[in-house]
């Protein structure tokens, strides 16, 4: 026998693993799944017909924010990682999607609740885990850069302690000068750049162009570089030095990935209503540069940014985390996004 749609849809309602409340626009609870009583704790019959706070002892959902969303401008409102404790006391992680929904002229709010406690705790010990390893690697890092000048320093000193020759001691303190010139570079390097910035309007491609101009100066692998620029882009105020930097280390760390050959393709592009994390931008120019290597080591996606965090030899691990520096002093986002035979390097500036 095969059953109609219409007459599944009790069943189905029941057995959303969401739980899915009814509330109307003075968020009156109308109708609750299942899951619901699961998640409240709470028959459904105690939950019809209460308001929306009396499910909880305690919640952090932003009721202003629906009403202004959901029931004035009748768009979707989502809420991630919503605090809230139930009525018997027990604490629990939501997140919250809210919609409009109408039903024989009475407009309704459908709110869809998951709980994601366990993904939470999931997310926090992997990111701690991942500080751990790389607040292990800067250190071990440091230590290795300075113990370096340091035993240079140490051995010209003691030279200097015994030679007579004046020209001797002259070569010894020379190196003790470029030694600490080294380990003072290695301090303003990791410092990051501190420099105001210097903002002009400037046409995004000719930096671009620049920066391929220069990184094709040394192209060993015959490395294609594709263009795939917006040209109604109109000028944008960067401090277009800052910029430059930014974008060649990401094209250099292409072109050191690709040792094979390969393509490296620039993309510009406008884009709308970015949002990330807290942050909102309303209008963005999108410099994205993609190449077609082995792509980033697994083992280093989590703290990619943070500095020296490298697998090169020579490599002082410091690209990225100046470029998430300069890009930050403007106000942009940049994010990275890989997997075998393709990296993408997202920068967003904001108009
Ligand atoms: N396009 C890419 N493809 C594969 N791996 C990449 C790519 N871009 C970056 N990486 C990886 O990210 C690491 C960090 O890059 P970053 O530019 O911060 O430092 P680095 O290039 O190793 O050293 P530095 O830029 O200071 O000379 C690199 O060592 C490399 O392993
Ligand atoms: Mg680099």
């Amino acid at each position: 026998m095969v059953h109609s749609a219409e007459s599944l849809l009790p069943t189905l309602w029941h057995n959303l693993s969401a739980a899915v409340l009814v509330l109307d626009e003075k968020f009156i609870i109308h109708y609750a799944n299942n899951s619901c009583s699961e998640l409240f704790g709470l028959g459904i019959k105690r939950l019809i017909g209460q308001p929306l706070s009396a499910a909880f002892s305690h919640h952090h959902i932003n009721i202003e924010r629906i009403n202004q969303y959901v029931l004035l401008d009748g768009v979707d409102c989502q809420q991630h990682r919503v605090d809230v404790v139930f009525i018997d006391n027990r604490a629990a992680t939501l997140n919250l999607h809210t919609r409009r929904i109408q039903h024989q002229n009475i407009t309704y709010i459908l709110m869809e609740c998951r709980r994601i406690d366990d993904e939470v705790r999931f997310d926090q010990a992997s990111n701690q885990l991942h500080q751990y390893h790389a607040a292990r690697t800067l250190i071990r890092g440091l230590a290795h850069e300075i113990k370096n000048p340091l035993g240079g320093i140490r051995g010209a000193a003691q030279l200097l302690q015994y030679e007579g020759c004046q020209s001797e001691r002259d070569q010894c303190a020379e190196l003790i000068i470029e030694q600490a010139d080294r380990l003072t570079e290695l301090v303003d390097r990791l410092l990051g750049p501190n420099q105001l910035l210097h903002k002009t309007p400037c046409n995004i491609h000719q930096t671009l162009e620049s920066v391929i101009k220069l990184s094709m100066l040394d192209n060993e692998h015959n490395i294609k570089v594709v263009k795939d620029y917006d040209p109604s882009i109109p000028d944008i105020p960067i401090d277009q030095a800052k910029i430059q930097q930014v974008v060649l280390n990401i094209v250099r760390n292409a072109q050191q990935a690709l040792l094979t050959g390969g393509k490296i393709t620039l993309t510009t592009r406008i884009k709308h209503r970015l949002r990330r994390g807290e942050r909102l931008m309303k209008k963005a120019l999108l410099i994205q540069i993609t190449d077609n290597g082995p792509g980033i080591a697994d083992e280093l996606k989590e703290t990619l940014f943070f500095p020296m965090i490298t697998n090169k030899d020579g490599g002082s691990g410091l690209g990225l985390s100046i470029a998430q520096t300069l890009i930050e002093q403007h106000e942009g986002m940049i994010d990275c996004d890989s997997w075998q035979g393709h990296t993408e390097f997202n920068i967003y500036l904001p108009f």
